[in-house]
């Protein structure tokens, strides 16, 4: 599904940087072509070596971005090349700048230079979610057809506190690429409303013995989450599964 596809990763500097190394490695074993922008705030968490390291690619810095012998500028190239964006993590700073349409920097810049469908994953501390300036700039950035979002979930945060702010884990971060590299950031169904149901049934015969099928739910969550990309308001029925990984339903 990802094989040979272009997907472009910006990171901002958080302390989940680290998580989108996992992204990146299961991207580039999976056979897509990955490249990756560090902001200067990203590069105090994570260096370019490691992601250049696991995607096989050159790694961008704000450097790169000054540098002449790129040819075309750098950013334009990367902002064409790019079929998904995906910026994980997404910091208060780096969304404030994409609300207001700024650009003073390479992964700025490449925003403004691209067409492709984005994938936003923000990561803070739970206060810093919860500023009002933060949650308008989220509700803005949604706004425009070509932000989708891995919302932030709750739990035990670098910060040694619990909270909402927690960034997507890469095993939900993935399944959003991936439809999005399938449906282009469409919104077809937007305006419609899906019922899916996931996963196997069990029908109990006393309380501690059922039919049951070994059905995943995958298949169905899959559905939903592409679903939920096109735009539908989406509900999903599901059964026990392993790992529910989805936002936004
Ligand atoms: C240890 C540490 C952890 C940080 N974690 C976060 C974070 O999780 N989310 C966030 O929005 N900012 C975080 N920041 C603040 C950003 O790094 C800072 O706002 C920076 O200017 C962001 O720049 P960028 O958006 O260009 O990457 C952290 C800063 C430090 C020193």
């Amino acid at each position: 599904m990802v094989k040979g596809r272009r997907i472009l990763i910006g990171v901002s500097g958080g302390i989940a940087a680290y998580k989108v190394c996992e992204v990146v490695s299961t991207l580039a074993k999976a056979g897509a072509e990955v490249k990756a922008i560090l902001t200067d705030a990203a590069g105090e968490f994570v260096t370019p070596l490691t992601f250049a390291t696991l995607s096989r690619h050159p790694a961008f810095t704000d450097k790169d971005f000054w540098q002449a012998n790129h040819g075309r500028p750098l950013h334009i190239q990367l902002g064409e090349w790019a079929e998904v964006f995906a910026i994980a993590p997404l910091t208060a700073n780096t969304l404030a700048k994409l609300a207001g349409g700024f650009a003073d920097n390479l992964l700025t810049n490449t925003v403004l230079a691209s067409t492709c469908p984005i994938l936003l994953a923000p990561a803070m501390n739970t206060d810093m979610w919860e500023q009002p300036a933060v949650q308008r700039n989220w509700r803005e950035v949604l706004t425009y057809r070509r932000y989708h979002a891995a919302n932030p979930g709750a739990g035990m945060l670098a910060c040694d506190r619990a909270g909402v702010g927690r960034m997507a884990e890469p095993h939900e971060i993935l399944p959003h690429i991936e439809s999005l590299l399938y449906t282009k950031g469409d919104r077809d169904l937007a305006g419609k409303r899906v019922l899916i149901s996931a996963g196997g049934t069990r029908e109990h015969l006393d309380p501690v013995r059922f039919i049951g099928n070994p059905s995943t739910g995958k298949m169905g969550i899959a559905l939903a989450q592409a679903a939920l990309h096109r735009g539908a308001a989406v509900t999903l029925v599901h059964s026990i599964t392993g790992e529910l990984s989805l936002s936004g339903v």
